[in-house]
């Protein structure tokens, strides 16, 4: 039954996205000139290329339900047209309720609407309400949600400590950072401040920015007594998002903590290492080359893939016909591989430039590498990109080797 008399007062029409329809803002009608971002100058944000990630989220928030085998409660506090939140009740078999919220009122709006488009009533509720209002209320035992997705614009670090407090034990956040500049070191200080660590402006940035913030998180999380277990990230287009399962106990917290530290780069001859310590002279210098080295971090530097929860991921992925399923296919299979891989990676377009060579291809540096006894795995971060423990200098040895014999 389609709640009657609705009408938004802003140019719109109805979309599919999963199983469900819903009525979103009509982007072009929200482009006056080339540069204008659409879903921002809409009076509700709806964003169609996000579709990948809502997707991802509903096969996450699946593997998650199937692993703990009950009926589960979800929470999206920021839910816009309400389009994610009203797929996870629609898409995901094994959930109780969900409960979205937003604080622009026509935000709010549409997402009660599209809740009854979609019939879903008697299994989702729309609030009113600010984020972490709507959170806090949910902050008690036996109130918590089993999962909470934070999707916001920019920065999910005024949402998470809220978000923490809100979820069960062994619940799961999913946190999407559209936030780049500060992460991938653009803007270094605004990094700092907002997820407490420093980034560097490398080759490898974007599995830098999943680290800050998992090491944020990890942070947060502490504060509550609580550890974390990174287990799915993915970085794409313009966003990185992470999947964390929250464990409660201070010995989880403690060990959660340990997994901090930071990653050391020396921007003359790509050498790359982490330690856990803070720093002191003796890892200033670079091993291989001598120069002074900068570093990044604090940040998460344990698993930011879990390689059975990848495996669920692809299960669920198989049984669903999405617009998008050959594209996570293959992201879950590199990322499945990239679970136990070394941390950061070499882009090779990078290393050929430095040498002033010919770019050989991922596949065949991948082979020398493995054959000359070394791990090597592509990433999922860059399509040119390789994690190895080689050494950065015997990386280069390898590359120069490769273009000289094709
Ligand atoms: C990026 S959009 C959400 C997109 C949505 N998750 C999706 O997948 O389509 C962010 C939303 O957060 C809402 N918002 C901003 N600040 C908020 C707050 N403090 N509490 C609740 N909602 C907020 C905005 O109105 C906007 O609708
Ligand atoms: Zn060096």
């Amino acid at each position: 039954m389609v709640e009657e008399g609705f009408k938004t007062d802003f140019p719109s029409e109805t979309v599919k996205e999963g199983k469900v329809k819903a009525v979103v803002p009509k982007l072009a009608a929200f482009v006056k000139q080339p540069s204008d971002y659409a879903p921002s100058k809409a009076p509700v944000f709806y964003n169609p290329v996000m579709e990948l990630n809502r997707d991802i989220s509903v096969l996450a928030f699946q593997a998650y339900q199937r692993v703990v085998n009950r009926e589960i409660f979800i929470s999206e506090p920021l839910t816009s047209s309400g389009v994610r939140g009203i797929r996870f009740a629609a898409e995901i078999h094994g959930v109780k309720k969900v409960l979205i919220g937003d604080i622009n009122e026509k935000a709010f709006k549409l997402a009660k609407h599209n809740v009854y488009l979609n019939e879903l009533q008697d299994r989702v509720t729309v609030q009113h309400k600010d984020a972490n209002c709507l959170l806090s209320c949910h902050g008690a035992p036996r109130k918590r949600f089993d999962a909470v997705d934070v999707d916001p614009f920019g920065s999910p670090v005024p949402y998470l400590d809220s978000a923490i407090r809100a979820l069960r034990n062994k619940g799961l956040l999913a946190v999407t950072a559209t936030d780049l500049a500060p992460l991938c070191g653009v803007h270094s200080k605004a990094c700092l401040r907002k997820y407490g660590g420093k980034p560097l402006r490398t080759e490898y940035c974007h599995e830098l920015a999943v680290r800050l913030l998992a090491g944020c998180i990890a942070t947060l999380a502490a504060k509550h007594d609580i550890g974390i277990l990174v287990v799915f990230s993915h970085c794409t287009d313009h966003y990185v998002r992470v999947y964390v399962e929250i464990d409660y106990g201070a010995k989880k917290a403690d060990e959660s903590v340990k997994n901090l530290g930071y990653v050391l780069h020396c921007f003359n001859c790509m050498h790359r290492e982490t330690v856990k310590k803070p720093f002191a002279k003796r890892v200033e210098k670079c091993p291989e080359c001598g120069s002074k080295m900068d570093y990044a971090g604090p940040l998460w530097l344990e698993r930011i893939f879990d390689k059975r929860f990848c495996e669920l991921m692809a299960k669920e992925n198989r049984r669903t016909p999405f617009r998008n399923s050959g594209k996570i296919a293959k992201l879950l299979f590199i990322a499945k591989g990239e679970a136990e891989a070394p941390i950061t990676y070499y882009v090779l377009d990078k290393i050929s430039n430095k040498l002033g060579l010919p770019m050989p291809s991922v596949d065949m540096m991948l082979q020398i590498l493995r054959e000359s006894s070394f791990q090597a795995f592509p990433t999922h971060f860059n399509s040119r990109g390789i994690k190895t423990d080689a050494a950065s200098l015997t990386v280069q040895r390898l590359l120069l080797k490769l273009v000289a014999t094709a």
